[in-house]
């Protein structure tokens, strides 16, 4: 099997413009959190590299929104990232960030590379350009309607509803999403990748690199649903990808290319080597040097991501790499797919979605909770789901009927029995017979059984299989219950207590290995039961190692006469109060989204001038009768009192209210539009209401009472 030197983690860099939700934790947060972990835990040589991607049409759009400027923008998210990440845990070994100087100066190095060796091609085309703003609108500048699926809201890029890929030109209806106008086409120069030439090398690599005899990749295999995305976009035909656009934010051209003035890099060329640069930032902080990381072939290079980038990190960034020549390639892209939330697509702009730091400040303490929930739901191969149901479910009869109740039994009867002192047992010890199965060749066997179980889980690490590798560790800590129901020391204690302590022994060295086994996964409950079981915190850089090799070799990893620490609870249930608030925020932010969503898509009509408006006498009025219009559901009758006259109104509110109950309501009238009939009823004036975001209508009435009936509202 290949063995690596070293190896080089990368997550997804976020996009700085929105926090961080448990969708960017399940996709490429936490898998390559436990990868990386892992394999420093194992003794070998990692760097695992992230930071903001703070370039791009999501950053420019996003600030326009909020009315700040972009730099505002990464600011405030690359400060929220940096904290969320290190409150949840994830060892990032550096959180870089792309409007570092020293990433404009890296990326701009490619891009050198790149055109003095003339691998790009200089391409004229016509774009879609806003006139009013004075910019050409690429990517995720434009909407229109997806050619595809219909979609009206997909973007110059990419629709997100059926996933295809797209350019602005294939939009039916382009809209600029800078000022909403209809763009027109116009003439601009760019520098291209043509990947229809490395189509060929591309499928090679992508096919054969996947055998282990070719050296090329990991010798666990690429997920099926990586393959299958690569597989389609290879089988289309590739097509030469512009790697500059003309914008104003961004890395620009390097200024001694001709042409460059207003030109930047493409985001998705400019950000994969934001990994590089973050490699090289680490390696100036720690005195080390960044290259055998990205230029020796016995380092492994892996990227997590989620699969919306899959196209990008295995067909568009390893042709930029081989284009460049001094570049190893990634040995594996193990990509999750997405987690879908009660029921619904995650979506940042409809405000569906746990925000990891408002989870973190709603249920302070509860990191490895959402850990494991994440984890357990990990969208490996498929679309998964994540509930608040079923992570109060995970809590309750997961963590704390298992895990918690296991570790707090063994160190409360430890306590106990032996004031805290891990149990030396007879070694020799032979109780074997039909209902006495403890002795200390079962302790061996057993402890044999714990060293393949921990194989296991390392081989699932090792394969990406994280969900499969948390189950194996919750297996080994039913085991330890079993271990302790069988053979029920709180009876033996009193019948034949010479027999305990090679019970509690065993169940200590369980109790150990798991606070080991389990740090890549949950990392703050292994310095819980470390502090348990009064050790210091175990080894990031070599501790799964060192309980393998004191397996392997016989010995115990927690040492007879060691003195333990006091219990306490590992995990505590979850309440169903506490699960419904959170449903109902998650419910409740939503509903605040529409509202906003819907102001806006209801546009303010075409301009008025102010003589119109004078036009327009609105008055107050109160509310002095009212009664249903017979054969109307919707209509009632209303009798209003103007101060100088009282009139009639037939409104279409009946959904809304009892005729009883507005009687005495203060309302706006429009006092002088055309009287008309309705039902037969004359209509002389309309109620002013507005629409709430349950779609009633609500009256707009002068907020003082004071006022008198027919005054004007100007
Ligand atoms: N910002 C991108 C996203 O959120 C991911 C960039 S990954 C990198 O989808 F490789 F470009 F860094
Ligand atoms: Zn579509």
């Amino acid at each position: 099997m290949r063995q690596y030197d070293r190896y080089l983690i990368t997550s997804a860099l976020p996009y700085a413009n929105g926090p961080l939700h448990i969708g960017h934790l399940a996709g490429a947060y936490l898998s390559a959190d436990i990868y990386a972990r892992f394999r420093r835990m194992m003794g070998e040589d990692v760097v695992f590299v992230c930071g903001s991607d703070e370039h791009g049409a999501a950053i420019t759009l996003r600030a326009a929104k909020d009315g700040k400027t972009p730099k505002e923008i990464v600011d405030h998210y690359h400060g929220l990232f940096k904290e969320t990440f290190d409150r949840i845990g994830v060892s990032f070994d550096i959180y870089h960030r792309t409007s570092a100087d020293l990433h404009h100066k890296t990326s701009q190095e490619f891009f050198t590379n790149l055109y003095e060796k003339g691998e790009f091609e200089v391409i004229e085309s016509e774009q879609y350009y806003d006139e009013e703003q004075k910019q050409f609108l690429a990517d995720r500048y434009i909407s229109g309607t997806c050619p595809k699926c219909g979609n009206e809201e997909a973007y110059g890029d990419q629709c997100e509803n059926c996933g295809s890929t797209l350019s602005p030109t294939e939009l039916i209806n382009p809209k600029s999403k800078i000022s909403g106008g209809t763009p027109v086409l116009k003439k601009t120069t760019h520098w291209y990748l043509p990947l229809n030439k490395y189509e060929a090398w591309l499928k090679k690599w992508i096919a054969e690199g996947n055998k282990d005899d070719q050296q090329l990749h990991d010798p666990a295999e690429w997920k099926n649903h990586v393959l299958g995305q690569c597989n389609s976009w290879l089988d289309n035909g590739l097509h030469p990808r512009s790697m500059t656009r003309d914008l104003p934010w961004g890395v620009d051209v390097p200024h001694h290319i001709e042409g460059h003035e207003g030109k930047k890099l493409y985001v998705w060329m400019d950000a994969p080597i934001g990994y590089i640069s973050a490699t090289k930032q680490w390696a100036e902080e720690k005195g080390k040097d960044w290259e055998p990381y990205w230029k020796d072939e016995d380092t492994a290079l892996i990227h997590f991501i989620g699969k919306d980038n899959i196209v990008f990190h295995c067909l568009i960034f390893p042709s930029i790499l081989n284009a460049h020549g001094d570049y190893i390639l990634p040995v594996n892209v193990p990509a999750n797919q997405f987690v879908n939330l009660e029921g619904d697509k995650l979506s940042t702009s409809k405000n569906w979605a746990v925000w990891v730091h408002e989870y973190l400040d709603d249920l302070p303490g509860k990191e490895d909770e959402l850990r494991y929930c994440m984890i357990k739901n990990m969208p490996e191969t498929k679309d998964s789901e994540f509930t608040w149901k079923s992570y109060q479910e995970a809590n309750n009869s997961e963590l704390v009927n298992n895990l918690a109740n296991f570790v707090n039994r063994v160190i409360v009867l430890t306590n106990k029995y032996y004031e805290g002192a891990v149990p030396e047992f007879d070694e020799g010890q032979d109780l074997v017979g039909p209902d006495d199965p403890m002795d200390a060749a079962y302790h061996d066997s057993e402890l044999l059984r714990l060293f393949d179980d921990l194989h296991q889980v390392g081989d699932y690490i090792r394969q990406y299989e994280f969900r499969n590798a948390l189950q194996k560790l919750m297996e080994i800590s039913s085991k330890g219950n079993q271990i302790l129901q069988a053979n029920e020391p709180w009876k033996k204690q009193k019948t034949n207590p010479e027999e305990v302590p090679v019970v509690m022994n065993l169940a200590l060295q369980y109790v150990a290995a798991l606070g080991t086994a389990i740090k890549p996964f949950l990392p703050f409950t292994s310095d819980k039961i470390s502090a348990l079981l009064n050790l210091p915190k175990v080894d990031d850089h070599s501790g799964f190692l060192s309980l393998m090799d004191a397996l392997a070799e016989g010995e115990h990893p927690l040492k007879s006469g060691h003195i333990i620490g006091k219990p306490s609870h590992l995990f505590s249930r979850i309440d169903d109060s506490v699960i419904e608030a959170q449903v109902e925020k998650l419910k409740a932010n939503a509903h605040k989204k529409e509202e906003a969503t819907a102001a806006v898509s209801n546009p303010v009509k075409e301009e008025v001038t102010f003589d119109d408006f004078t036009k327009m006498d609105i008055r107050t009025a109160t509310i002095i009768e009212a009664s249903k219009v017979k054969k109307a559901d919707k209509l009632l009758q209303i009798k209003l009192d103007l101060g100088f006259e009282t009139r009639t109104v037939v409104s279409g509110i009946a959904q809304y209210y009892k005729p009883e109950d507005i009687i005495g309501q203060q309302v706006s009238l429009l006092a002088n539009l055309a009287p008309r009939k309705i039902r037969g009823v004359e209509s002389k004036g309309m109620i002013l209401m507005a629409e709430n975001s349950d779609g009633k209508l609500v009256f707009v009435a002068p907020s003082e009472a004071s006022f008198e009936n027919g005054s004007g509202i100007r």
